[in-house]
């Protein structure tokens, strides 16, 4: 797949996640072109950066959801474990693939992956929150922290 750029309808206007989507990007950028060229070695980095992404990404998102009491956080959260789950299984994949073939293949596979889940969850998930974002501004000083 081609590189995604990034565009005004992913953005949140809220700059502690959207910052966060922005660095995620790149590294689905990277793994795109490290599939492209065959860069296997890569891989290692681009999956723990996804992990990264996980640990640090999505508990930040889930506890502005909460705040701004979103009605379909459980939802949402099971779509970012389903992400952790996907990873962890194309990472032991490609951990497994001996011949150059298979790896060009899960390499392929896992950029794939993630172009099509970044695109589906920032365009499809991420964006149904953003009109209930306003209410972080009438909480109270305690619970509007960032
Ligand atoms: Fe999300
Ligand atoms: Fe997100």
């Amino acid at each position: 797949m081609a590189q995604i750029a990034w565009r005004q309808q992913m953005e949140l206007s809220y700059p502690p996640l959207d910052d966060e989507h922005k660095a995620f990007l790149k590294v689905v950028n990277a793994a795109q072109a490290a599939a492209d060229s065959d860069d296997f070695s890569r891989f290692d980095d681009i999956f723990e950066s996804c992990y990264e992404y996980a640990r640090t990404h999505f508990p930040q998102e889930e506890d502005v959801m909460e705040r701004i009491s979103f009605p379909d956080l459980i939802p949402h959260m099971k779509s970012h474990q389903k992400f952790i789950d996907n990873i962890s299984e194309l990472r032991q994949t490609f951990s497994q693939a001996k011949t150059l073939t298979a790896r060009r293949h899960i390499a392929r596979q896992s950029a794939d992956f993630l172009s099509t889940w970044f695109l589906g969850h920032i365009l499809g998930r991420d964006k149904v929150y953003k009109p209930y974002l306003v209410r972080l501004r009438n909480l109270p000083p305690r619970m509007n922290y960032d």
